[in-house]
């Protein structure tokens, strides 16, 4: 009786695979590059923790628009004035000083510059500017930053300085020791 039973089962599943296979349209291109297109990522967002002996954190989302990225930094906890920050290589905040991120995102093998310069870093974002409160709140959009592709900064890191990036030394714009560390993920 048993037998039956599960002979029965087997094959109204078998038949419902069969017909749901047979009524499914076959892709056309134009829905393959629809779905690609629904898949890439508009948004993403760095939640920047404090390295060891400070108090800086905040965040740096991330909106792919049709003129780049947007970037919209929220960061507290700085001293008053200008602070380099940047994608660094890796997604690895492991470290207690935040080397583990290692240098600046530079997959054109470029040198360090500032975010309009021609000759720069990906991952070269300038400063952000601390008021005399020590937040830091600034919106821009950047041309070289991608959400896609081998490119993408999603998974990397960014990495804020205790000091001003000055835009010029090579290979890190002398902006000083990591104080927050934050790795780059998607966000909805
Ligand atoms: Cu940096
Ligand atoms: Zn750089």
């Amino acid at each position: 009786m048993s037998i039956r039973i599960t002979n029965a089962f087997w094959g109204i599943t078998l038949m419902a695979i069969l017909s749901a296979c047979s009524t499914t349209p076959e892709k056309t291109k134009a829905d393959h590059k629809h779905e690609q297109a629904k898949n890439k990522i508009e948004k993403a967002i760095c939640v920047v923790h404090p390295t060891e002996g400070n108090d800086v954190s905040g965040t740096i989302e991330f909106e792919k628009t049709t003129d780049g990225v947007k970037v919209t930094a929220n960061v507290k906890g700085l001293t008053p004035g200008k602070h380099g920050f940047h994608v660094h290589q890796y997604g690895d905040c492991s470290g207690p000083a935040g080397k583990t991120a290692g240098g600046h995102f530079n997959p054109g093998h470029k040198k360090h510059g500032a975010p309009d310069d021609m000759e720069r870093h990906v991952g070269d974002l300038g400063n952000l500017v601390a008021d005399s409160s020590g937040v830091a709140s600034m919106t821009f959009t950047d041309e070289k930053l991608t959400l896609n592709g081998p490119h993408t900064i999603v998974g990397r890191s960014i990495i804020v300085h205790a000091g001003e990036d000055d835009l010029t030394s090579q290979p890190t714009g002398a902006a000083g020791p990591r104080v927050a560390c934050g790795v780059i993920g998607v966000a909805k």
